[in-house]
Parts: C-alpha cells; sequence; structure tokens
C-alpha cells in the first residue's frame, strides 16, 4: 500500500541554528497521521539533521538537488554519491525552482537513474505554468514530464519513485489548487501509470501535491483519493505549521 507522506522543502531558508532548532521541534511533535515525515534541508545542513532524526521513526531527511553527473570538476555541484556517504535517503528531482534555471527532462531522467542506482528514494517533481493551465494542456504537458524522465524504468523501479505535482502557479503564492484541480491532475497520472506499467505499480505511487499547502487547505487536498500528501515550501518553516498539516491525513 502506497504511503502516506508529509515532505518540506526548505528551500534556501534558515541558518544553521534556526534550522537544527526546527528539526529537533519537528521530531518532538512527531510524525502526525501520515506514514512518514521527511524534510528537504539545504546541502550544509543534511548531516546534522540527519543525526537529529536517527532515532525518530518514520521522519527522515531529504537533499533538495543532486548534480546529473557521477563526479568530477563541477565547481559548487554536489554528486549522489557524497549524498549516499551521507546516508541521505531521499532527494528531491526536478523541482520548478530547479527547471526554471535550465533542468531538462533529459537531465533529470540521468539524475532519477543515479539517484536509484545509489539507494537514493528521488522526490520527482512535475507541475505545469499558469500559461499551460489556462491554454488547457496541462494534462498532456505533466504527463509528458513523467513519460520523458520516469517512463524508462522498470516497474520495481518506479514503485521507488515519490511524485510530487506542483503546479508552478500555485508554489509560494498562496494560490492553491483547489481541491479538484489535485484531484484531477493525481488521477490522470496514476491512470497514465496504469496505462504503462500495471494497476498495482500505479497504486503502489505516492503522489504528492505541493504548491501553497496550508493547515487551513492540507485536510481537504489530503481527503482526495489520489493525494497522498503533500510538499509543502513555507509552511514547513515553522513546527507548528508542518506538524498542523502533518496531523491532516
Ligand atoms: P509552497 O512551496 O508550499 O511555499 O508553495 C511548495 C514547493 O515549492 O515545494
Amino acid at each position: 500500500m502506497r504511503k502516506k507522506i508529509t515532505a518540506g522543502n526548505w528551500k534556501m531558508n534558515l541558518d544553521y541554528d534556526s534550522a537544527t532548532s526546527l528539526a529537533r521541534e519537528i521530531v518532538q511533535k512527531g510524525i502526525g497521521k501520515g506514514d512518514l515525515m521527511i524534510m528537504a534541508v539545504p546541502f550544509p545542513y543534511l548531516s546534522q539533521i540527519n543525526n537529529i532524526v536517527a532515532d525518530a521513526s518514520a521522519i527522515d531527511v531529504a537533499a533538495q538537488n543532486c548534480h546529473h553527473e557521477v563526479k568530477g570538476a563541477y565547481t559548487g555541484e554536489v554528486s549522489v554519491d557524497m549524498l549516499k556517504s551521507l546516508n541521505i535517503k531521499y532527494c528531491l528531482v526536478g523541482h520548478s525552482e530547479r527547471r526554471q534555471i535550465g533542468e531538462t527532462d533529459e537531465i533529470l531522467k540521468t539524475k532519477i537513474d543515479l539517484c536509484l542506482a545509489n539507494g537514493i528514494t528521488p522526490i520527482f517533481c512535475c507541475g505545469e505554468s499558469l500559461q499551460i493551465r489556462e491554454d488547457g494542456t496541462h494534462q498532456g504537458f505533466v504527463q509528458t514530464q513523467l513519460e520523458n524522465s520516469l517512463f524508462h524504468l522498470a516497474d520495481d523501479d518506479l514503485l521507488k519513485v515519490i511524485i510530487a505535482y506542483e503546479p508552478i502557479w500555485a508554489i509560494g503564492t498562496g494560490k492553491t489548487a483547489s481541491a479538484e484541480q489535485a484531484q484531477e491532475m493525481h488521477a490522470h497520472l496514476r491512470n497514465t501509470i496504469a496505462q504503462k506499467y500495471t494497476a498495482a505499480v500505479a497504486d503502489g505511487i505516492s503522489i504528492l501535491y505541493g504548491g501553497s499547502v496550508k493547515p487551513a487547505n492540507a485536510q481537504e487536498l489530503f481527503a482526495n483519493a489520489d493525494v497522498d500528501g503533500g510538499l509543502i515550501g513555507g509552511a514547513s518553516l515553522a513546527a507548528e505549521s508542518f506538524s498542523a498539516i502533518s496531523e491532516s491525513f
């Protein structure tokens, strides 16, 4: 059975002391009603926060990105091997803020393969711009993102991936997709996976919604049959709101 997941994406926020305090507070509050809680934290804090969550059950740490080359002359980049050597188990791949600075479906496909080859679960982010939503071509657009970066995988590898649907127009804007809009896209993605793979594979994959998830709207979003939790930006930066969201299943 697929997992219910509360995932936070801290992005480029918080200094070291605030970040470690937040992680401690979140661990203290616990995972809430879902099956798994993940915090995607800035690179410099990965190791320390991984230690903070070490004894917490079902609370884990993710990197926010990784490089698509294995190693070498890529100043300032972080490889999947490095993440593995820190015992990091999850990594965001293809957040729209990374796609906007040049990460293509092809690059993301390579990142997905590298993560899986190293035992790291990719949290694959996808989602359309406002223009595409208004044109009415959003379902096909997001489907193509999945096809290009994920659909080369074998069944057992695809089953290891977590998908996060994040409409760009809802990220950091306070404008959430309605529960119907979220469910419609999630159902479309799950059906697409069922057609390409099997119903069992489609049923086994957690599909999270991201984009202005808050304590006030989480319950309505998570109540949908195909919404298996959230990838939360702004509201993951305070233990209280993140914890309230985690109670919304
Ligand atoms: P938001 O960000 O919750 O602040 O909209 C979500 C995300 O970018 O993952």
